[in-house]
């Protein structure tokens, strides 16, 4: 029997799959949802303090490759989350909360909050690109290094860093070093890609409405760009900070693709939006058969074992 169960920072998920944030959890229905399926913990939306209908839409688009979004947060505001949190750890799965934020000020009054209602674990978004106006955190080390410090003296259960995909490996290593300085339980990655463009031919036009149609890619076409950056992580913390791989798994077998470079758990966006709530028994039973294939009796045994030629 392959064990696809997993540990997080001594938090133990019963399967390796779960949602990203922004994928079917921003509702009380929604998270319920994910509590009843067979995803192995609920990530909530990443939470805003002010409750936020989002961008105007169309605010998603799916197409053959991937998807490109500009939701703008759109979220019930933490402290409908914080109320909730108790009811979700019913489900016996682990509740993640994650945290965004307009303005650095913002992390650690819901950091607090939402602390205080004791979810499983925090991830803290340093990478929404979908504000108009409002720079990625995450692309910026001295701001990202601001706000961490901050949250870090606050938050007690396990706390993590959702990250932007990065594409030069000074870039790791800024944030890396960052990182290393305030004892960072897992790390996520990666956000969508920020600030792509889709055109429709036939139309003429851009396909989604906020920000002249520039939005976050994500979906199939971004796993290469996920894979570098879970390896790169990976590497520079000698495997030591436990990672979260998000970006391109529609399969088990990117799945096992994200877990050889180095990732302890998967998160899916573009695959649970386009194939609903099922789609984690699909890739339950498709890990599963690939790990049985290569020998691997469980998802920690072939955690990095990417080979280098
Ligand atoms: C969004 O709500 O625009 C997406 C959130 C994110 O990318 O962090």
């Amino acid at each position: 029997m392959t064990d696809l169960s997993t540990t997080i920072a001594g938090v133990r998920f019963p399967s390796c799959f779960m949602n990203a944030a922004g994928a079917l959890c921003v509702t009380r229905d929604e998270l319920v949802a994910l509590g009843k399926s067979a995803a192995g913990a609920i990530v909530t939306k990443s939470m805003t303090v002010e409750p936020r209908q989002g961008n105007p839409e169309p605010r998603y688009y799916g197409f053959p490759g991937g998807s490109i979004n500009s939701m703008g947060l759109p979220n019930l505001g933490y402290k409908a989350y914080a109320e909730l949190i108790p009811e979700l750890k019913r489900f016996g799965k682990p509740v993640v909360a994650s945290v965004a934020g307009l303005c650095e000020e913002d992390f650690p009054t819901i950091a607090a909050a939402i602390n205080a209602a004791q979810p499983d674990l925090i991830e803290v978004n340093l990478s929404c690109p979908n504000i108009p106006g409002k720079p990625q955190i995450g692309y910026d080390p001295e701001s990202s290094e601001r706000v961490i410090k901050r949250v870090r003296q606050i938050i007690t259960v396990p706390m993590g860093l959702k990250l932007p995909p990065y594409f030069d490996p000074a870039h790791h290593e800024a944030m890396g070093k960052v990182i290393g300085r305030y004892g960072i339980d897992f790390l996520n990655m990666i956000n969508s890609v920020g600030n792509g463009l889709v055109v429709d031919p036939e139309r003429e036009a851009v396909v989604i409405k906020p920000k002249g149609g520039f939005g976050g890619l994500g979906g199939r076409l971004i796993k290469p760009v996920a894979l570098a950056n879970v390896r790169a992580f990976y590497k520079i913390f000698q495997g030591r900070i436990p990672i979260i791989g998000t970006g391109g798994v529609m399969d088990g077998v990117d799945a096992f693709e994200h877990l050889l470079c180095g990732a302890s758990a998967i998160q899916v966006g573009t695959v649970l939006v386009e194939e609903g709530l099922d789609v984690f028994g699909r890739l339950d039973k498709e890990l599963a058969g690939i790990l049985a294939r290569k020998g691997y009796r469980s998802v920690a045994e072939c955690r990095g074992m990417v080979k280098e030629l």
